[in-house]
């Protein structure tokens, strides 16, 4: 098999011709916000959620044009995440996927509005261009939605990692910060691979066996991400590094220390392989894909 980067980047390039066939060109005094929407969307990241998606209804033999919509649909939602995470009233930051963050770009009203446009347009892609049974579509709405909410999802997570975590003991902690990555980052991951298995009709002990596996890689994706923060490259990852530290930010490695923040992350990675064996040899593209996840510089 081709190194996983080049995998990745193949499909990256594929997937952003793809971008235009869901963005009309804008018209009228109101095309600002869609514009705004676009500039974060096209402006590049590694699309490895919608790739994620791809190789898990690929193992059940669904073609990754037949995914697109629904890979489109939740990289408009992760977008805005990172459009609201961006804002001054968050993480305040001025560097996005290495241009300027949106709202420094546009205005903050622009960015917000446009983050409110791309994770509604998430439900209309998935609910109008994704050419499946309409029990599919439900299923995978309500999911989405569940995903990226506020009881159990990414919301919920975001709440969390702006709460102040000081006072708390190491027990609190602990418990605190696995529930911060595993909801901030980990819910729209284990969205990816569940969607992937709904897709493909899965069975109950292959959806499971994704389910896990993307549970595994999605807290080590938010480790690596933290430890990219103190150790990673600011031209490579297209964002200001050091934040956590600035912003006091509870992570793993403020908690435990960067060893073994990395020994943590490597162990969940290999769980997550493990998670895989049901499904053989055709899983090696998710399996790299968890070595990728620790092993990045992006
Ligand atoms: C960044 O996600 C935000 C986190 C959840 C850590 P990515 O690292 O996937 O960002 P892009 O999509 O490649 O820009
Ligand atoms: C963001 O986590 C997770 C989201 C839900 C967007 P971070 O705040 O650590 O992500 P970066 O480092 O800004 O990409
Ligand atoms: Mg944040
Ligand atoms: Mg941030
Ligand atoms: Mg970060």
């Amino acid at each position: 098999m081709a190194e996983f980067k080049t995998v990745l980047s193949d499909y990256s390039s594929w997937f952003n011709q793809q971008i235009p066939a869901f963005f009309p060109v804008p018209e009228g005094m109101e095309k600002r916000a869609v514009e705004a929407m676009h500039y974060s969307l096209a402006g590049g990241g590694k699309r490895l959620r919608p790739f994620l998606m791809t190789c898990a209804a690929k193992l059940f033999g669904i073609e990754q044009e037949t995914v697109l919509p629904a890979a489109m649909s939740l990289e408009c939602l992760h977008t805005y995440s990172l459009i609201h995470d961006d804002l001054p009233a968050m993480d305040n930051d001025d560097l996005r996927r290495g241009r300027p963050t949106c709202h420094k770009y546009y205005d903050e009203a622009t960015a917000i509005l446009a983050g409110d446009g791309l994770l509604t347009y998430a439900f209309e892609i998935l609910s109008c261009r994704l050419n499946a049974a309409a029990t599919v579509k439900t299923e995978l709405v309500g999911l989405l939605a569940e995903a990226a909410g506020a009881f159990k999802g990414m919301v919920a997570g975001q709440m969390l990692d702006l709460t102040p975590a000081d006072n708390l003991n190491t027990l609190a902690a602990e418990q605190l910060i696995n529930r911060i990555e595993e909801m901030k980052t980990g819910c729209l991951i284990r969205y990816a691979c569940e969607a992937g298995a709904v897709l493909g009709g899965a069975d109950a002990a292959r959806r499971q066996a994704l389910i896990t596996y993307s549970r595994k890689i999605g807290t080590a994706f938010q480790i690596a991400d933290d430890i990219l923060d103190i150790e990673g490259s600011p031209e490579l990852m297209g964002k200001t590094l050091g934040k956590d530290q600035q912003q006091n930010k509870l992570t793993f490695i403020n908690l435990y220390g960067l060893d073994a923040a990395k020994q943590m992350a490597g162990r969940l990675i290999n769980e997550a392989k493990q998670s895989l064996q049901i499904f053989g040899t055709a899983a090696e593209t998710l399996s790299s894909l968890a070595d990728f996840i620790i092993r990045r510089s992006v």
